[in-house]
C-alpha cells in the first residue's frame, strides 16, 4: 500500500485510473470501516482510503483535539485489505490556505436531526468531502449508513453538483449486542459499553411499534426517549423520518406507507452516540 500525503501525488498515482473506489475516514479503524473497505472493492479498482481529522466538521465544543489517531494500527489493517492508496494529508496538504469556499447544504436536511445539534457539521462535512472527491476523482465512493444524514447529503450533494461519483451506502456494523461501531465508543467505561446497546434496543422499540400499525410518531418517539433517560442516558432526539427526504412524515405519508427510518442521538456519560434503523 503506497502511503501518499500530498494532492500533487496522490494525482500522479492515481492517473489514468477510471474504476477508483474510495472511502473517506477519519482514521482510528473498527471492522465496520474495514467493512466498507470490502465494498469498495466489490465496486471498483484499486481502492483507496483516506484519512483525515477534518477540524472543519467539529464544533468549538467537540472532541477535535482527542479525537483518537491510531495511524500504525490503521495503515496495518488498511494493508491487510489490499487498500492500494492510502491518501494521509496533514492539513497543511489539504488546507494550505484558509478554507474560505465552503459548500453550504440546503436548509431542510442541513438544519435537522444531526444538524440542528450539530451547527455547521454538514457544512464541515460535504466541503471535505467535495474536495477528497475532487483530489481522489473517484468512479464510486462508499459511506456508512450509521451516519445516515451524512449519506443522504453527499449523495444530494453529488447529485447537484454532477459529480462524476456514484455514492453507495454500507449496512450498519454491529457488535453481536447489537452495538453499532462507533470510533467514539472507544470513549466508553466497561459500565457505560455494557449499557450501549440499549440506543438500538430503542431503535427497535421504535421499529416494531410503527410495524405493529401504532402511529402516533409522537408518543412513540417520547416514549423511547424517556426510557433512554430513565436509564441515564441524555437524549437529543429519537426521531422518525421519511427515508426519502429525511423529514417528518405526514400523517398521508404514513397513511400511504412511506419508507420511514428511526434516528437517535444520545449522551451515554460524555460519549454521543447515534444509531439509526429502517423500519
Ligand atoms: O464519516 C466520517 O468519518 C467523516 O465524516 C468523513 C466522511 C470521513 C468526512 O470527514
Amino acid at each position: 500500500m503506497k502511503i501518499i500525503t500530498t494532492i500533487e501525488e496522490l494525482r500522479d498515482q492515481l492517473s489514468g485510473q477510471l474504476r477508483t473506489a474510495f472511502v473517506p475516514t477519519m482514521g482510528n479503524l473498527h471492522e465496520g470501516h474495514l467493512s466498507l473497505m470490502r465494498l469498495a472493492r466489490k465496486h471498483g479498482d484499486p481502492v483507496v482510503a483516506s484519512i483525515f481529522v477534518n477540524r472543519l466538521q467539529f464544533g468549538p465544543n467537540e472532541d477535535f483535539d482527542k479525537y483518537p489517531r491510531t495511524f500504525q494500527a490503521d495503515v496495518e489493517k488498511l494493508e491487510k485489505e489490499g487498500v492500494y492508496v492510502l491518501f494521509a494529508p496533514t492539513e497543511k496538504d489539504l488546507y494550505p490556505e484558509p478554507q474560505e469556499f465552503r459548500v453550504n447544504p440546503p436548509a431542510d436536511l442541513g438544519n435537522t436531526l444531526e444538524g440542528e445539534f450539530r451547527p455547521g457539521f454538514f457544512t464541515g462535512v460535504t466541503t471535505i468531502v467535495l474536495k477528497l472527491f475532487s483530489c481522489v476523482q473517484p468512479k464510486v465512493a462508499v459511506f456508512g449508513k450509521k451516519d445516515y444524514q451524512q449519506l443522504m447529503m453527499v449523495r444530494n450533494m453529488a447529485r447537484q453538483f454532477a459529480l462524476p461519483t456514484e455514492i453507495i451506502g454500507a449496512e450498519t456494523y454491529r457488535a453481536d449486542d447489537g452495538l453499532a461501531l462507533s470510533s467514539r465508543n472507544m470513549y466508553l467505561s466497561e459500565a457505560e459499553r455494557a449499557e450501549a446497546p440499549a440506543l438500538f434496543q430503542g431503535l427497535n422499540y421504535v421499529a416494531n411499534e410503527m410495524r405493529a400499525g401504532h402511529l402516533d410518531i409522537f408518543q412513540v418517539e417520547h416514549k423511547a426517549m424517556e426510557d433512554l433517560a430513565k436509564r441515564g442516558w441524555k437524549p437529543d432526539y429519537v426521531s422518525i423520518r421519511k427515508r426519502s427526504d429525511l423529514q417528518p412524515p405526514s400523517a398521508g405519508d404514513l397513511a400511504q406507507g412511506a419508507p420511514l427510518v428511526v434516528l437517535a442521538a444520545a449522551k451515554l456519560g460524555s460519549t454521543r452516540l447515534i444509531d439509526n434503523l429502517e423500519i
